[in-house]
């Protein structure tokens, strides 16, 4: 024979389900704040390098397109990214010829966050192209050597022309171009389609 429980006894759903919810959080709450610590021993320091530099590619994506909304407001499908300079800073045309003279070349943050090089011409213009640092060879920042008039790469001697154009391996290809435009007194850089006008090649970049 089943001993009935007084109704007055059973605690209603309501209640049943606070307690257990209550006991729920006291035990999860303790074991996740213990499983982040043991996780992060487990996981290679690579993995954890290589989350956060796509996470930071991520952004960066995200800010160029927010960029080229803002400077083509047109709906103009060549976008534009403002270059910075050294230290994150917009950069301004009329400002940046005042101290950069002819035949200089300066790296500034470029398209997808790529060190270029902006090109001041003998006339003391800027150029109407950009030149991409990234060596073609194994991808080191090509540095520019004043006195030899040359990018060349301190990684295995590969050497370009003061345009970037390849003149001596093992780099196969030339340095990648981006437009140089001047859109209200900012300098931005646009992505080169075109033929490069060094080879007369289709942009292996594009
Ligand atoms: Fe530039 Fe190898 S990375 S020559």
């Amino acid at each position: 024979q089943a001993t009935s429980i007084p109704a007055d006894r059973v605690p209603d759903m309501g209640k049943r389900q606070l307690m257990n919810l209550l006991l729920l959080g006291a035990i999860s709450l303790p074991s996740a704040g213990m499983l982040i610590p043991y996780t992060y021993f487990f996981v290679p320091p690579g993995f954890l390098v290589f989350v956060h530099v796509k996470w930071a590619e991520t952004f960066t994506f995200k800010t160029g397109i927010d960029d080229e909304k803002r400077l083509k407001p047109s709906g103009s499908s060549a976008g534009g990214t403002v270059a910075k300079d050294a230290i994150g800073n917009d950069v301004i045309a009329e400002n940046w010829l005042k101290t950069h003279g002819p035949g200089d070349r300066t790296l500034t943050q470029g398209l997808k966050g790529d060190p270029t090089y902006l090109v001041v011409e003998k006339d003391r213009t800027l150029a109407t192209y950009a030149i991409n640092a990234v060596c073609t060879h194994l991808g080191c920042v090509v540095p520019w050597n004043t006195a030899e008039k040359k990018f060349i790469c301190p990684c295995h001697g590969s050497q370009y022309n003061d345009q970037g154009r390849v003149v001596r391996g093992p780099a196969p290809l030339s340095l990648a171009l981006a437009h140089c435009d001047i859109d209200d007194g900012k300098v931005v850089f646009v992505p080169w389609v075109e033929t490069d006008f060094r080879t007369g090649d289709a942009p292996w970049w594009a």
